[in-house]
């Protein structure tokens, strides 16, 4: 070990992927020696209270509640920001590139909002800013875009990228529980937090989604240009009609490249079984992307927790010490919002269109309605209602996703739900699928 060399990582947070990127740091140290030549050593670490049980065993004097102790040590020369949040965050990282140390954070959040921001003041540091572990966990998703299909065009990502969601509706699937009885659950198994919003409403995927079409594509965009629908809408009832079209429902976050225009779209979807993510079942994520050159390539893993999250924190870790320089990238173009959203394409599209009306009477002028609102290009069709005939479902292809909000506001419905549908259009089938006992 004699040409062994120190380098020191100042870590801000020691919670959960904090605590993993120190175990992971121990467990393979000699590995990471032999592929680096460096001993990495975590010199200190930023935490909020220093009596709190750590699950992780380190030197009571690493812990600090002092962020500037970090940040200006020379001998810190990699500084990993696991403590989440904006601020104070934001303003660490900041300072910890502009006094010419290397970042690596897991922060989606901070990512979406201010990676533009960030991305510069690293280049004109000329020091590197990585982020593996903000998307997909231990999916190495992000460096095989910066660094495998750097000669290809990527013309559509595809994937779950919320674990959380994912959990919820599998149990939804599985158990036929409701989504606030699955939601219990995944809190129970701490595969969601106590304020669970940002994975259920689709802002967790959304920001990732934003993260990979910013690397992915020539123009940046912002996070505000994703359509984003989350998972709280979903009912079991839902479920069981997707059961009978032959689909699974998965919280899909999509984003395109075509004609100098992005379309990013977080949403839940109807997914046909034989749909490659289809499968793709509990806290797991995949990502699909799809290139000119490639085709199609599929990446599957644990999305979330401890040790896949330490993986790729550890990952860009070795990353930096074999290139410490920025390596070159085509400049971007800056992307707006006008024509992006898959919602407010003009090409017909297939949803499914759940409502449910307060009394049967209700619904009497259902055709009547259907006949105001839809253009005779649309298809409309009826595939399912429940017994009691308050709830019923439909696939309908459309231009224009306006015409579906105005059928719904013409019902006047107690509770509704429209979602893309990637299944067959049952286009031959005039009579209802079955009816659901399920209210
Ligand atoms: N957990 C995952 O599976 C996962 C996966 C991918 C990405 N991420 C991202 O990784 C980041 C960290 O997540 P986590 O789950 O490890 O969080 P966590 O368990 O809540 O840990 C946060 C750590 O940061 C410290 N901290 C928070 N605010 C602070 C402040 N203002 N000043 C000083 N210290 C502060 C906390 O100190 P105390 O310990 O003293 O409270 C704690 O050690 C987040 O950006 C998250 O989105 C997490």
């Amino acid at each position: 070990m004699a040409n062994v060399k120190q380098i020191y990582i100042g870590l801000l947070g020691l919670g959960t992927v904090g605590s993993g990127v120190v175990k992971s740091l121990l467990a393979n140290e000699d590995h990471i020696i032999a592929q680096t030549g460096f001993q990495v050593r975590v010199k200190r670490a930023l935490v909020q209270n220093l009596q709190k049980q750590r699950s992780v065993r380190i030197d009571q004097d690493f812990l600090t509640t002092d962020a500037i102790s970090v940040l200006v040590d020379p001998e810190i020369s990699i500084v990993v920001e696991v403590m989440g949040g904006i601020e104070p965050a934001l303003g660490y990282i900041r300072s910890a590139l502009q006094a010419g140390k290397h970042v690596i954070t897991a922060n989606k959040e901070l990512l979406a909002k201010h990676g533009d921001e960030l991305a510069l003041i690293a280049k004109n540091a000329g020091v590197r800013l990585l982020y593996e572990a903000s998307v997909a966990g231990g999916i190495p998703i992000v460096r095989m875009l910066q660094a495998y299909l750097t000669a290809n065009r990527v013309t559509s990502i595809r994937g779950i990228l919320n674990g959380t969601s994912n959990y919820i509706l599998t149990r939804m699937q599985g158990a036929e529980v409701t989504f606030a009885q699955a939601l219990a659950e995944a809190q129970q198994l701490g595969y969601a937090e106590a304020a669970p919003q940002s994975d259920v409403e689709g802002y967790d995927a959304a920001y990732k989604l934003s993260i990979l079409a910013n690397m992915a594509f020539p123009v940046q965009t912002e996070i505000a240009c994703v359509d984003r629908m989350g998972i709280t809408e979903i009912e079991p009832v839902d479920i069981a009609f997707a059961k009978q079209l032959g689909c699974v429902i998965k919280l899909i976050a999509e984003a395109s490249y075509k004609g100098g225009q992005v379309r990013l779209s977080v949403s839940p979807k109807l997914l046909s079984q034989s749909d490659s993510l289809a499968t793709i079942s509990d806290v797991f994520n995949a990502v699909t992307v799809e290139a000119d050159v490639v085709g199609e390539l599929t990446f599957i893993g644990r999305g979330a927790g401890e040790m896949p999250t330490a993986s790729a924190v550890i990952e860009d870790i070795v990353e930096v010490l074999r290139t410490p320089t920025i390596p070159a990238t085509a400049p971007k173009q800056k992307g707006t919002c006008a024509g992006v959203g898959v919602f407010h394409l003009r090409e017909v599209q297939n949803y499914y269109v759940r409502i449910h009306f307060a009394k049967k009477e209700d619904a009497i002028h259902v055709s009547a309605w259907e006949t105001a609102a839809f253009c005779s290009e649309d298809r409309i069709l009826e595939v399912g209602r429940t017994k009691d005939e308050y709830t019923r479902a439909y696939l309908i292809a459309t231009d224009d996703r306006k015409r579906i909000d105005k059928f719904i506001q013409m019902t006047g419905v107690l509770s509704w739900i429209v979602m893309p549908y990637g299944g067959d259009f049952v286009v031959h089938c005039s009579e209802p699928l079955t009816e659901l006992s399920t209210g």
